[in-house]
């Protein structure tokens, strides 16, 4: 297979590689009080301008190679973003190790979100895995590509809880959930950065955006954010606190506003809640721009405000902007900047560039990019990419198809889009290093038996001219293979839908398909969750796997001929359209909530001419009040039953906790993967609570026919939350819930004393 062939010889050199720098290359960890001296040390010789250099980072793209190499010199920049090349970077390390006054190296940045040149599933369908374990080894993968070309620092992970599919950057990060969320968030800081800081492989991650970016009214990117205190504190600061925990090096300050005080320059969010409660001691950088863009939003008058505002919320450096750079200075000079706060910032910086062990060795190794795509790396992106998908609807006897099937016809503008399939923020990932369902089915069947029409011929292509060819494709097939879904640039930053059906003429061809009579599959590869109620009812299974990076092809391969059980969930809630945007299942209830009974479907409304009630509950008239998929849904080739939910007490008290058992029974023939899920309930509180929350889950193998035994501990602190004025873990009733989703599962209850 082409895709098994590429670079065989210089995996095992960087194998052997790899395992010889365990024990010669590594630096040791250097300690704590070793690393505060020596940033004290390079403070008190610094000039205010080498400081002012170190807390600005600029993109030198419009630079000349001299001038880089003279900012580089005169200690203007502590850190570059999007400079690539060994040789380059080497070099400019070597100007600022041994031309700089003070040999500060630099630390160098780029956006590396989900693979650098391996590219691995959207950090969205990476979150369908429910797998931190094979999350965290995919970001270990990119950062060590990724520090093969000098990156010592990323912009990742984002982890910007959102509740909207409108808003293009949903794609970035982990979905809805914050506790599903803060799992990812632990594990992706972990993989970027690796076990040793100043392991040459080790990247500094970089938790954004700082925050609440996700909540960006109407879904439109940038807008505007309005979040009340217990939402930030128990919903979107969850899986930034997640990353502080995990020893993230850096985090990123956004674009939005919060509550009127745009990100870039509040107080709250960057000195009391990140700095004095969560005892932070990295970095903070601004996103791009964000720090003049305050003048944009109106918070501030001009560049040296935005300047005096950024510093004084707590960010310490400022990225493509330059305020601090022209401002900084004269705001000292007249008092209104404390020489402490840049010191404070600059040691921030510092650190970070200590922690990596640059000031030993800022250069890198030109032998280590040979591992760039190395068979293992792709094998792995195949692993995540199935892991991924997730199996919405199947017919009996649709899914899987059988490798002896005689022809299939493979349809669908996705089927061979090479770069859509490795979807939004991917720099460094190439087209031609993607293997596309096409090309792998192909592999499975050989050729002849595989009928390809596109039928269109891009996701948004309104054309019906390759309609007949593809129906033609179709009658002469034993099955439909329909790949739909968006080309990569309909999601991603500045990339917001406000409809999110299926683009183009996709839903009128996948009609025509359905007339045939064939069995009509449909893989959708998309940046978002799409509304695709009618392409589920025409369909016989479907299997919705996003942007699955450089392996799409073969890993949709192994799940569609069986090869492997498709295994993912939903790690956010599926809308029946726009208008029924949010709908995220942790909502608190209404005073009228609806049940089946209550919703009248607006056509079954007769016409009525005086005032009528149609129940006065809580639902849209032509949506009802549930979701098209809850969150944590997802099907399988077999079925799997839930029994003997067991509580350890039923009673806890604030400071104890509660072993929750139940058993999982592979109820079918062949071999899978279960993620089985624990939500709890907090039936009264001080505030409305949640009807429904995520406190656990575990992805479990079973065998056909096998009964597991699953076990959680639930201690009582996952019970906390915040009124609005503290933290409290309030006594009362509460129900747990073991099963396969948010609206499905073992039901038990228990009271915390
Ligand atoms: C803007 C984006 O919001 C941010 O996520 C990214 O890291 C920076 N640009 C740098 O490219």
């Amino acid at each position: 297979m082409i895709y098994q062939l590429i670079k065989p010889s210089l995996f095992i050199i960087y194998l052997f590689a790899s395992l010889l720098c365990t024990s010669s290359c590594k630096q040791p960890e250097p300690k704590k009080n070793d690393i505060e001296s020596r940033v004290n040390n390079l403070l008190s010789e610094m000039t205010l301008d080498e400081k002012i250099g170190q807390m600005s980072q600029i993109d030198p793209g419009y630079m000349s190679v001299d001038q880089i190499n003279k900012t580089v010199r005169d200690g203007n920049y502590g850190s570059f973003l999007n400079v690539f090349g060994v040789a380059k970077i080497n070099a400019l390390q070597k100007i600022a190790m041994e031309e700089s006054r003070l040999k500060i190296p630099l630390l160098i940045g780029r956006d590396v979100i989900h693979g650098y040149r391996t590219i691995f599933p959207i950090p969205l369908g990476m979150a369908a895995t429910w797998n931190p374990e094979v999350v965290k080894k995919a970001f270990r993968i990119s950062s060590a590509e990724a520090s093969s070309q000098g990156i010592k620092w990323t912009f990742a992970p984002m982890i910007d809880i959102t509740w909207d599919p409108r808003w293009g950057r949903i794609a970035e990060g982990c979905g809805e959930d914050p506790y599903l969320a803060s799992a990812f968030s632990k594990a992706m800081v972990e993989g970027i950065q690796g076990e040793q800081l100043t392991d040459p492989t080790a990247v500094a991650a970089c938790a954004k955006h700082f925050v609440g970016y996700g909540f960006a009214e109407g879904g439109r990117d940038y807008n505007t954010t309005y979040i009340s205190e217990p939402v930030l504190r128990n919903v979107v600061l969850k899986p930034f606190k997640a990353a502080k925990e995990a020893g993230v090096l850096t985090f990123m300050s956004g674009f939005n506003d919060l509550n009127g005080v745009p990100t870039s320059g509040n107080e709250f969010t960057l000195r009391q809640v990140l700095r004095k409660e969560w005892k932070f001691d990295g970095m903070v950088v601004s996103d791009w721009g964000s720090v003049s863009e305050m003048i944009s939003h109106g918070y501030c008058a001009d560049e040296k405000e935005a300047a005096l505002k950024a510093i004084t919320a707590g960010v310490d450096m400022e990225m493509s902007s330059t305020t601090y750079v022209k401002h900084l200075k004269t705001l000292i000079a007249e008092g209104k900047v404390d020489q402490t706060m840049i010191d404070e910032a600059v040691k921030n910086i510092l650190r970070v560039k200590f922690k990596l062990g640059l000031f030993e060795n800022p250069y890198v190794d030109p032998e280590a990019e040979k591992q760039m795509l190395s068979p293992d790396f792709l094998d792995h992106a195949r692993t995540v990419a199935r892991q991924s998908a997730i199996l919405l609807k199947n017919d009996p006897n649709t899914l899987p198809l059988s490798a002896g099937i005689s022809s299939v016809a493979v349809i669908g503008p996705l089927a061979d889009a090479p770069r859509d399939q490795l979807g939004t923020w991917v720099f460094d990932g190439k087209a031609e290093n993607s293997v596309t369902p096409l090309t792998a089915i192909k592999e499975v069947l050989g050729d002849s038996k595989v009928n390809f029409a596109a039928g269109l011929k891009y996701s948004r292509d309104k054309s019906k001219t390759g309609f007949a060819a593809a129906i033609a494709a179709a009658k002469k097939s034993q099955a439909i293979l329909f790949f739909a879904g968006e080309e990569w640039i309909l999601s991603g930053e500045g990339q917001s839908r406000g409809e999110i059906n299926l683009p183009g003429v996709q839903e009128e061809l996948i009609e025509e398909l359905a007339k045939t009579g064939k069995p009509l599959i449909v893989v959708v590869m998309a940046g978002r969750p799409l509304a695709i109620g009618k392409v589920v009812e025409k369909s016989n299974a479907l299997l919705y796997a996003f942007h699955g990076g450089s392996m799409a092809g073969p890993a949709l391969a192994d799940l569609i001929f069986g090869k492997e059980s498709p295994s993912g969930k939903l790690p956010v809630t599926f809308v029946k359209g726009s208008g029924q945007i949010p709908f995220y299942y942790y909502h608190n209830n209404t005073g009228r909530p609806a049940n089946a009974k209550s919703w009248t479907p607006m056509d079954s409304i007769p016409v009525i001419n005086s005032q009528a009630s149609l129940g006065y509950k809580s639902f849209h008239l032509d949506y009802g009040f549930t979701p098209l998929f809850p969150f944590g849904y997802g099907l399988s080739y077999t079925t799997f039953k839930y029994s003997n939910i067991i509580l350890s007490s039923s009673e806890m008290d604030s400071k104890g906790s509660l072993t929750v058992k139940a058993s999982v029974l592979n109820d079918g023939n062949v071999d899978a993967d279960e993620i089985v899920q624990l939500y709890i309930r907090d039936r009264v509180g001080s505030i409305t609570r949640p009807v429904k929350e995520l406190k656990g889950f575990k992805r479990i193998h079973l065998k056909s026919r096998e009964t597991v035994g699953v076990t959680f501990e639930l201690p009582a602190s996952a019970l906390e939350f915040f009124n609005g004025k503290e933290n409290v873990i309030e006594p009362g009733e509460f129900d747990i819930w073991v099963g396969p989703n948010s609206d499905e599962g073992l039901h038990s209850v228990f009271i915390v004393k």
